[in-house]
């Protein structure tokens, strides 16, 4: 994103590579704001809580802060294009350890998010942010990008009682898919008729060795294709927001959208919004923390939290299973690494892990890397 105001000057920043800011969200943090962040909440003007975990911040350079003081409103220009225009901008300094040491709870400086935090420029700015239009990447996906009261208008038109809804940046494995299928069950235990799943993969950026955007679409067009998921009680929907790997925290705010897009069901599973530890490779976070922290958190009250355990492939029923420690021989955790390194040689998970259309957009994403 770029800034551009007065006379023409722009600065590249922070890469928010989404369409606008996720509504409630008026703009990008004040001073005061981002300071709220401290307690991972804010006061809405009815007086409730907002639980708004991560700052949405916008940093600019020392050298554009100067230019730009006093000026009473700037435009965002993105390639060229004006997209949004800042009113009685606000800058305050950008502290950077300590944003980074509270939303990821490390500094650590090969983490990729904090890696482009640390980058970015000492200053930040906010202020009453005027979008001026929808904003279209002309990828071929704008028709998934969804606002919140377009689809809370699709779920209306498929007269949807309940609506659960599944976050996510990987590929959809059948593990996944049991999350989903064991919700859409429970609902319809407890007297729903029409449960529907909002399918939300997350759209913006991501770091280099998650599946792109693009091919994740395709993979889960194949997984409603095959059934794993029933396309007639499904909306997959693009999710803009970019992927900050800060497990707990973030996790909050990725169930926190859905609430405001009209879910009354947010999943929660195994290590959500995890990552390993660069330097060590373990879990950066603990992985039931992201769903303990869920039921516990301020202000996400119009929704049910749906956690679940970890789901593992059962060697013995030859499908994903949720784990049973007493039979752990039964088990095998197949990884992201693992599942990456089958499918760029080009192999074949074991059956039941993942349906073969779905498994066969993978191995054609990782053999287009080759051509590179
Ligand atoms: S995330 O970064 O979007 O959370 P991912 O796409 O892998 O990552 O996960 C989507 C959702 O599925 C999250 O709620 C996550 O906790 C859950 N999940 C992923 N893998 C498993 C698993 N093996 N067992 C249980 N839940 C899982």
């Amino acid at each position: 994103m770029a800034l551009e105001g007065g006379t023409g000057w722009r600065v590249v920043g922070e890469d928010w590579k989404h369409s606008g800011v996720p509504s409630p969200v008026p703009g990008f943090s004040s001073a005061g704001e981002a300071g709220v962040s401290h307690r991972l909440q804010s006061s809405g003007r009815s007086g409730g809580v907002i639980n708004l975990s991560v700052p949405v911040v916008l940093p600019l350079s020392t050298a554009d802060k100067e230019r730009l003081d006093g000026v009473t409103a700037m435009a965002l220009v993105y390639q060229g294009k004006r997209v949004a225009i800042l009113r009685n901008p606000e800058f305050y300094e950008h502290r950077k350890e300590e944003r980074c040491a509270r939303q990821w709870g490390t500094t650590c400086k090969d983490h990729p998010y904090i890696k482009m935090v640390m980058e970015s420029g000492d200053w930040l700015v906010g202020g009453d942010l005027q979008v001026l239009d929808k904003i279209y990447w002309h990828d071929d996906l704008d028709q998934y990008r969804l606002t919140p009261t377009e689809l809370k208008q699709k779920f209306k038109e498929m007269n949807a009682d309940a609506v659960f809804a599944f976050q996510l940046r990987n590929p959809v494995h059948n593990g996944h898919a049991l999350l989903m299928q064991d919700t859409h069950k429970r609902l319809l235990e407890r007297g729903y008729r029409r449960p529907v799943l909002l399918l939300h993969p997350l759209g913006g950026w991501t770091k280099d060795d998650d599946v792109p955007l693009p091919w994740r679409m395709k993979q889960h067009a194949a997984v409603l294709e095959e059934g794993v998921l029933n396309p007639d009680s499904t909306i997959v929907a693009i999710f803009p927001s970019p992927m900050m790997y800060a497990g707990p925290t973030e996790v909050q705010w990725h169930c926190r959208s859905r609430m405001v897009a009209g879910a009354n069901f947010y999943i929660v599973g195994r290590d959500p919004a995890g990552m390993p530890h660069p330097d060590t490779g373990k879990d950066l976070y603990e992985p039931t923390h992201g769903a303990k922290v869920l039921t516990m958190a301020p202000g996400l009250i119009t929704l049910e939290i749906v956690p679940f355990k970890v789901a593992a492939y059962n060697k013995v029923k030859r499908a994903m299973d949720f784990y049973d420690p007493k039979n752990k021989q039964d088990y095998d955790f197949i990884s992201g690494t693992r599942m990456r390194k089958m499918a760029r040689e080009g192999e074949n998970p074991p059956d039941g892990f993942m349906a073969p259309k779905a498994w066969a957009v993978l191995k054609d994403y990782y053999k287009s890397l080759e051509k590179d």
